[in-house]
């Protein structure tokens, strides 16, 4: 058979050019919504009386048997029809003769086209928001394990005051659920339907596109037919909340990799999620977090690539924007391969609390709490602040910690010094003294679990409701 749309040709397409403008090589993962989009809209074509409803009947049951085969692998695609739509619309034709060319009536591959991207993006979405979930509720099981761990807490990478460990990592499920209510937010815009505004400009044909929606479980439909077959934001939007995700992974995977060092020592993530090296006997690398980290880049790349190409492109539809596809594709296999891999190593990962505590022990991640010490007792936080740094120079040219210090040798730099201040200066003491809404007071890294698990709660019922409509 010709190509589909052969007739006002007069020659064959040069080879090159058939393969250079053909997609079938990577929308044939659209397959499944393809089909999907092509039964509703031939339902409404019965409906709405504009194609008899026994060739709507034999065009259902010859899809459904296309969509069969392509599910056996018995399908063998072509570059010379192109993409999957044509593919898909050749072997109906092939099915069930050529009633099957009624199928193409009253839409444009192009509201074809942006109908499947939705559908497929909907599910992901809401797959991907599932597999967040799941490495929420290990970082929280791990959080819960570690509420009485006691951890320096950085900035510069330098220890700056201890935190609960349980803290730490409760800082990246609130990461991820500003990730999760974005993935869940950006639903609502690409859960709109599109087909029924043709290539461009509506159709000649009576149409239902309403009952189109309702069938396929969409929202709503496009307000303007032209914005229809344009828009791609929604895919922006998933591949700019992609980038944020990676981003969280990425800056999570460069902890598990420090701490999991020698230097730091905090960790050891499973034997089953690492490898080891073919020259030096000894080694167990964290290749997983290493990967992610580095496929972060690849994500952020197909971001500002689609941006790019939408950038200055005229209304409407434009050969351009089949290049909409590849980084879609390799983003949400690049965030499942992370998201599923990260959620186990979480809640494998061995925390090493006795070697937290040690680290806390030796340094003077507690200077804070001396100066708030004095501050309590009138001295002004400045002052305070000039006070003990004059202490821990002192201990740092005497090679001693805060607490080594004797009540004398304290009141050398402050009159202010009391006993009281061995007990001040313990990390428990250090920690549990931040007892405000979001600080890292056991009591209050608590109740932020707490909260989370209400949250998480939300989040799976969300899944569960809106997962393969
Ligand atoms: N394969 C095309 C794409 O992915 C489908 C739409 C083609 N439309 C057109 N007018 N050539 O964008």
């Amino acid at each position: 058979m010709s190509k589909l749309w052969g007739g006002r040709f007069t020659k064959q397409t040069n080879k090159l050019v058939e393969e250079y403008t053909a997609s079938i090589g990577f929308d044939k993962a659209l397959a499944e919504e393809d089909i999907q989009g092509s039964l509703a809209h031939v339902t409404m074509l019965g409906r709405c009386g504009i194609v008899p409803q026994e060739d709507v009947d034999t065009i259902k049951e010859g899809l459904h048997k296309v969509l069969a085969r392509i599910r056996e692998g018995s399908i063998e695609f072509s570059v010379s029809d192109e993409d999957i739509h044509m593919n898909i619309e050749k072997h109906l034709i092939e099915e069930v003769g050529a009633v099957g060319g009624k199928l193409h009536t009253g839409r444009s591959r192009n509201d074809q086209v942006a109908t499947d991207m939705h559908l497929y993006l909907r599910n992901r979405v809401v797959s991907l928001t599932g597999m967040l979930h799941a490495l929420q509720e290990a970082l929280v099981i791990q959080a819960r394990d570690n509420l009485d761990t006691i951890v320096p807490g950085y900035t510069h990478l330098q220890r700056a005051q201890p935190i609960l460990f349980a803290h730490h990592l409760m800082a990246y499920v609130s990461m991820f659920q500003r990730d999760a209510e974005r993935l869940m937010d950006s639903y609502k815009r690409i859960n709109i339907l599109p087909l029924g505004a043709g290539a461009l400009a509506g159709t000649t044909f009576p149409i239902d596109r309403h009952f189109v929606a309702e069938q396929l479980g969409f929202d709503g439909v496009y307000e303007n037919s032209l914005d229809a077959v344009s828009d791609r934001d929604f895919i922006v939007e998933f591949l700019a909340g992609a980038s944020l995700i990676m981003t969280h992974l990425s800056r999570l995977s460069e902890e598990l990799v420090l701490w999991s060092s020698n230097e730091f020592n905090f960790i050891e993530l499973d034997d089953a999620f690492c490898t080891g090296s073919s020259i030096m006997p000894q080694k167990k690398n964290p290749d997983v977090p290493e990967l992610v980290r580095g496929k972060t880049g690849r994500v952020y790349g197909n971001l500002i690539g689609l941006l790019t190409v939408l950038k200055s492109l005229p209304l409407a539809y434009n050969k351009d924007m089949q290049e909409d596809k590849e980084g879609m594709f390799d983003t949400v296999a690049t965030l499942e391969g992370a998201l599923q891999l990260f959620a186990p190593m979480i809640a494998t990962m061995k925390v090493k609390k006795d070697v937290m505590r040690q680290a806390v022990n030796q340094d003077f991640s507690n200077a804070t709490d001396i100066a708030d010490f004095l501050v309590n007792k009138g001295l002004p936080f400045r002052q305070a602040h000039e006070v003990i740094g004059k202490t821990v120079l002192y201990c740092i040219q005497n090679g001693k910690y805060l607490l080594d210090l004797s009540l004398e040798e304290f009141q050398q730099f402050s009159e202010l010094f009391d006993e009281r201040i061995y007990d001040v200066l313990q990390p428990e003491a250090v920690v549990n003294a931040r007892n405000v809404y979001g600080g890292t007071a056991t009591a209050q890294v608590q109740a932020a679990i707490e909260r989370s698990e209400a949250r998480l709660q939300a989040t799976s019922q969300w899944v569960d409701e809106h997962v393969q409509v």
